[in-house]
């Protein structure tokens, strides 16, 4: 039932903030993660891992991109994603002190599935990130976090994203309090932190019909390209996916640094740009080099779509568009970046009339090899 959306899509957007709060709930405790379902996977076994491997596909693996920096950050492990159907074929370097974890909204995707039963084989503990309680892959795993956004329809995957995000990021918190690596203030700030995402999220769904607009006048754009930097890299990449999904628009995520090594030579009058760029506050230096991309890609004629925080001043003479984002730190920043780019493949897709709960050539959960 769409409960009066005109797409499960855009009821799932919607839901967001309310799924995050499904995440979170009964998991801080006084400031500490508490994540009981984790039995498998006790706090001596997590004091020895000396590297995490996470796998993932699709929308999955750029979740998991995000966290990855935030957990490296935290726990001072080593983190690595990689595509599950690759990870198999690579002959991995794995240990007894390797964490693998899996991430999937389904817990069916086979090559995920293929990739956890690979990792049990050669004697890793694995840890699964699911949305679907009682699948396949948490029941082949040693522990498992739900991430409880609620039944995804859509073959877009929207809500199940950002809480395949925050699941990643509760045991992140979790990882850092039982080695040590943070202190009880630094883990009630980024508790905190992340208890206030639900209304952050409320927020940032504002921008919808700033969004619509922008989308309706790109009705009939070819390309689309996407920048980010650090966690803005796999929301741009996320970005550009969402678009082909349901928009079937060629659209390409890039690192904004690598923009001089190549990608800016796609730059020509017109070419409509995302650029997710991180707060000033956060990332000075970070923030002021996507400032000169910006510059140079404006310089070349392209149409910059700025998704900054608001009150950031400094993107305002270059970017044709700005869509403001809410207040946040460093790591709860991707989570709000992603809706409006979530929202511009929606509107884009319904501009063009497409269906966009059911995108031509995909399926929901990819059973097969
Ligand atoms: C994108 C999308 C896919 C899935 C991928 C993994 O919107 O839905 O890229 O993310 O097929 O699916 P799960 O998470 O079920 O393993």
């Amino acid at each position: 039932d769409k409960g009066g959306w005109s797409s499960f899509m855009a009821k799932e957007i919607a839901e967001q903030p309310e799924a995050i709060a499904n995440t979170l709930r009964g998991r801080i405790v006084d400031g500490i993660v508490e994540i009981p379902e984790l039995a498998g996977l006790g706090a001596d076994t997590l004091r020895d891992i000396d590297r995490i491997v996470i796998v993932a596909c699709g929308t999955a693996s750029y979740a998991a991109s995000v966290a990855r920096y935030a957990i490296e950050a935290w726990a001072r492990v080593p983190v690595t994603v990689e595509l599950s159907h690759e990870f198999r074929y690579s002959n991995p370097v794995l240990s007894e002190r390797t964490l693998l974890i899996s991430v999937s909204q389904s817990g069916e995707t086979m090559d995920t599935l293929m990739a956890v039963k690979y990792g049990r084989d050669a004697g890793v503990k694995t840890l699964s990130v699911c949305n679907t309680q009682s699948a396949t892959i948490p029941r082949e795993s040693d522990g498992v976090i739900y991430t409880h956004a609620g039944p995804e329809v859509a073959v877009a995957s929207t809500k199940a994203f950002i809480a395949q995000i925050v699941a990643l990021y509760l045991f992140g918190l979790h990882l850092a309090n039982v080695r040590g690596t943070l202190t009880a203030e630094e883990l009630a700030e980024l508790t905190e932190q992340l208890t206030g995402v639900p209304e952050q999220l409320a927020e940032v769904l504002e921008v919808t019909e700033t969004v619509r607009t922008l989308a309706h006048w790109m009705a009939d754009t070819r390309s689309v390209l996407f920048l980010g930097r650090h966690v803005g890299f796999p929301i741009a990449l996320e970005g550009a996916l969402k678009l082909k999904e349901i928009s079937y628009i060629h659209a390409e995520g890039f690192a904004a640094g690598e923009l001089k090594h190549g990608p800016i030579a796609l730059i020509e009058p017109g070419q409509p740009v995302f650029v997710m760029v991180p707060s000033p506050r956060n990332s000075p230096v970070m923030h002021s080099k996507i400032v000169s991309n910006i510059q140079e890609i404006r310089a070349r004629g392209a149409r910059v779509i700025a998704i900054a925080e608001k009150g950031d001043a400094a993107v305002l003479p270059y970017a044709d568009e700005v869509i403001p984002l809410p207040i946040a730190e460093l790591f709860m920043q991707p989570l709000l970046t992603v809706v409006p780019l979530q929202l511009f493949a929606l509107e884009l897709s319904t501009a063009k009339g497409l269906d966009v709960d059911q995108p031509r050539n995909l399926a929901k959960s990819v059973t097969v090899e």
